[in-house]
């Protein structure tokens, strides 16, 4: 049974509490780092704010961007301490190490209600090492110093990591507010549905989207589908694509796929018409086609106007929603609208809606779409597909044993 934060006795104790804090950053020419989209740190602030609101005396573990066990000075946390301290309102400790005693001493020295973050885990190759003795003795150093554990990074609990698992198994813990609240929403679309059930999935791999798509028929109504990926399934339907994204060796697979589908009594519906162009530029010369009028040369970029209304008329009726990746290369703008007007239909429908992480989450903030119509909106991408396809995520199943 995993324990709510609660439960746990910490005032005036250490906390170790897990965070995704992994945000995208742009450097300028003047080499000033700045936070592109603090969507992750906002949603770790609650759980923290509670735990100082109790006296407890945090410290804050988390990654940023993928640095292979050594310092990257890219990839260090600072900036994201000033911007954490700024959405909490009080400054947060910045200790740059991730273990040994310059950690040690700034955890002394915390006083109840302080933040301290240390610095990017993955700086050690035995946060992210496959032996399990290197990520223990790295979770043993953390654990001397510390009397709990709150799990509260939702993006990295699909992942076996020293500061995920490892330090669970030595300390008393529990879930945070924002892996909780992930949980609960991720249940409610996995195991009690209301019907209609609609999922929408776009992206540019149908690769990476098989095995959600597998295990979602049978739970699904309807599946729409967009995004890059769409043609890997208009190809096994027969249709030419151009230099569309397509994935040759993936198309038996999907045909199969559709056979369950109509075996199950689950509607796929593909696009009607497609955004083309020959490049993607935000000056790309763009055309709207029917499916079968991509000609050599060029490629999908977009669903069309009439695969924007056919989807936003399923999406009316439905009572679940569940949507995960965007529909078109949103980030350039002759290719946005499907995933705006896709968005904004999910954004309008009284349905119980949740997004995956990743890129549609980004998508929402991009363009503008108010998040606040939309009842989850995941922080993570790959924990979240892996929720949707079946499986079972060690960082979840660790908080579980007692
Ligand atoms: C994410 O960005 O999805 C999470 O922070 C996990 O990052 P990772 O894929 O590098 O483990």
């Amino acid at each position: 049974m995993t324990q709510s934060l609660g439960d746990l006795a910490v005032d005036g104790r250490v906390v170790i509490v897990r965070s995704d804090l992994n945000v995208p950053l742009s450097t300028d020419p003047g080499g000033r780092v700045s936070i592109t989209d603090d969507g992750r740190i906002v949603a770790s602030v609650p759980t923290l704010a509670n735990l100082t609101g109790r006296g407890a005396r945090v410290v804050v573990l988390a990654h940023l961007g993928r640095p292979k066990g050594q310092p990257v000075a890219g990839l260090s946390l600072e900036p994201v301490a000033r911007r954490l301290g700024e959405l909490l309102g009080a400054p947060v400790a910045f200790v740059d190490a991730v273990s040994g005693p310059d950690v040690e001493s700034a955890v002394a020295a915390a006083k109840p209600g302080s933040v301290t973050l240390l610095q990017n885990t993955r700086f050690d190759p035995r946060e992210t090492s496959k032996d399990p003795a290197e990520r223990r003795a790295l979770a043993s150093e953390w654990a001397r110093w510390s009397d709990a554990y709150v799990s509260d990074g939702f993006g990295v609990v699909h992942r076996e990591q020293a500061s995920v698992t490892d330090i669970a198994r030595l300390l008393p813990h529990a879930a945070g507010f924002l892996v909780e609240s992930e949980i609960a929403s991720f249940s409610r679309v996995l195991s009690d549905p209301v019907r209609p059930y609609i999922v929408v999935m776009g992206g540019s791999k149908v690769s990476d989207k098989l095995a959600v798509i597998g295990h979602l028929l049978d739970k699904v109504d309807c599946l729409l589908i967009g995004g890059g990926m769409a043609f890997t399934f208009l190809r096994a339907e027969g249709f030419e694509v151009g230099e569309s994204l397509l994935e040759e060796d993936m198309i038996p697979t999907v045909r199969q796929l559709m056979d369950d589908a109509r075996d199950r009594g689950v509607d796929i519906v593909l696009p009607v018409d497609v955004v083309i162009a020959q490049e993607i530029a935000d000056d790309a010369q763009a055309q709207v086609v029917s499916i079968g009028e991509i000609s050599p040369g060029w490629k999908g970029l977009d669903i069309g106007p009439a695969t924007v209304d056919m989807f936003a008329s399923r999406l009316a009726d439905a009572r679940t929603i569940v949507w995960n990746g965007p529909m078109g290369v949103f980030e350039c703008a002759p290719f946005a609208s499907g995933t705006h007007d896709v968005a904004q239909a999910i954004a309008q429908s009284s349905a119980f809606t949740v997004v995956g992480g990743g890129d549609s989450a980004a998508a929402i903030r991009l363009l503008g779409i108010d998040e606040t119509r939309f009842d989850h909106i995941s922080t993570g991408g790959g924990a979240s597909l892996e929720l949707l396809e079946g499986r079972t995520l060690p960082g979840l199943a660790v908080l579980e044993e007692a």
